[in-house]
């Protein structure tokens, strides 16, 4: 693929059906779950992008073996204690940062040392939410100031936890379910409402997990050493691909899209309750329940009058990935002023998202406010760009580039809009570019 696109007019209207790639996030557990298993589990529309590869390679540097193709995968899982790797095995993340939190709780009992690695933007990020929690099950770990490369080497007798999640990470909280799955007695999490997609696979094996819900938290209780047997799965659409497609045609004028078969568990679908809010047309049709997740069609249509909106930070982890792109465009074309607070996990991804959003929106002439991570922007529906742009410098960040190709696509009066990087759509989104060119986009 090469390196950069450049777009020099809007997408016309369009009026089509379309499916998007499996959920990243239950991809990787799939994979991560299915090498404890015991037997072959087989998976369906598992996302083939580089996240989930490096998953599968990960596993299988732990004598995990697999079959990938373009049907289905196969992980030949050998039950909680069947990992079998020498010492110093090195794992490479790449981009992936769930797969690199999520293997520390997986790593727990492993007997020799592995070195995890990643990409320069995984480099860059922090680990000490999951180093933290995972010291205290008696995980030995070595790092220089919690950044990769990490040594991380397992115990022979983990002890339960008693934690409390306090930043609203599913990442987190999924390394420690992982983790206490392995460990004999049982784990407590108190956590921060984050997506439930570990949980609810929890739940489909009928592994003893234990869930009180409350306000803003919930209380979980994992009693350990249960193993399991292979599964199968059907992996729905990820509403992250799709929100790139909802907003394109909220912007488009007289343009329709139906968005087949999307998870919409409620931990996710902050992006739907936030562009309704802002009067966004979208409806959400044929909505079923499969193996614990909710899954259904995503209708959306042109929506001319889209209004500013005051964010409640309480929905801000149901669309975490999707804020960005909800501030940089939709924010920025509706009428009247935004406000989003609590922002400080969007620096935390992979490259700082607040300092881009601020780029971007001073990029194309949006009057924004920050302070203490808390965001007003001023938007403008008669928004017109002027000449020529370059996004660049992004730290490969997939959604950046996406999130930069859609305002090329919906934003009046550029000459041009070059956006690098786009080999970055591999890591969520392989078929992100020839998905817009059939719905007529003029990428090159
Ligand atoms: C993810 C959780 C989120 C999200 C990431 C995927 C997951 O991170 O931003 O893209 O699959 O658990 P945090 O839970 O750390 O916020």
């Amino acid at each position: 693929m090469k390196k950069k696109v450049y777009i020099n007019e809007k997408i016309k209207k369009f009026n089509k059906k379309i499916i998007v790639p499996g959920d990243k996030s239950i991809s990787i557990r799939f994979v991560l779950l299915a090498s404890q298993a015991i037997g072959k589990s087989v998976a369906y529309n598992i996302l083939r992008s580089d996240d989930v590869l490096s998953a599968l390679k990960a596993i299988k540097k732990l004598g995990i073996n697999y079959k990938i193709n373009k049907n289905f995968c196969e992980i030949y899982g050998m039950g909680l204690k069947g990992f079998k790797f020498k010492n110093n095995t090195t794992i490479d993340a790449q981009n992936s940062g769930t797969l690199a939190r999520l293997i520390f709780g997986l790593l727990i009992n492993s007997k020799n040392q592995v070195i995890l690695k990643g990409d320069k933007s995984l480099g860059k990020r922090d680990f000490a939410r999951v180093i933290k929690p995972m010291q205290m099950m008696g995980q030995n770990i070595r790092s220089n100031n919690n950044r990769l490369p990490i040594k991380i080497k397992g115990t022979n007798f983990p002890r339960p936890l008693n934690y409390f999640e306090s930043i609203g990470s599913a990442q987190v909280k999924s390394c420690i379910l992982l983790a206490a799955m392995k460990t004999p007695g049982i784990t407590k999490i108190k956590a921060i409402n984050s997506r439930t997609h570990t949980e609810n696979l929890f739940k489909y094996l009928k592994l003893p997990i234990k869930i009180k819900k409350e306000k803003k938290i919930d209380l979980i209780d994992y009693s350990g050493t249960k193993n399991f047997k292979g599964f199968n799965y059907i992996i729905p659409g990820d509403i992250s691909s799709a929100s790139f497609f909802i907003v394109l045609t909220l912007l488009t004028k007289n343009s329709k899209i139906l968005i087949k078969n999307v998870n919409v568990n409620n931990s996710r679908t902050g992006i739907i309750d936030i562009l309704k809010k802002m009067n966004g047309k979208i409806k959400i049709k044929n909505k079923k329940i499969y193996k614990g997740e909710e899954i259904a069609d995503i209708e959306c249509k042109y929506s001319p009058n889209l209004k500013g909106i005051k964010i409640d930070p309480k929905i801000n982890s149901r669309a975490i990935d999707e804020l960005p792109l909800i501030f940089c465009l939709v924010c920025a074309k509706a009428k009247g002023i935004s406000y989003a607070k609590n922002l400080g996990e969007l620096r935390h991804k992979e490259q700082d998202r607040l300092k881009f959003v601020l780029k971007f929106l001073k990029m194309i002439g949006i009057k924004t406010i920050e302070k203490n991570n808390n965001l007003k922007i001023y938007g403008n529906p008669n928004i017109k760009l002027k000449g020529s742009y370059i996004i660049k410098n992004f730290m490969k960040d997939h959604r950046a580039f996406m999130l930069a190709c859609i305002a090329a696509l919906t934003f009046d009066g550029a000459k041009k809009i070059i956006i690098n990087d786009a080999d970055s759509v591999k890591t969520s989104f392989p078929n992100f570019i020839s998905l817009l060119r059939n719905l007529g986009a003029k990428i090159h």
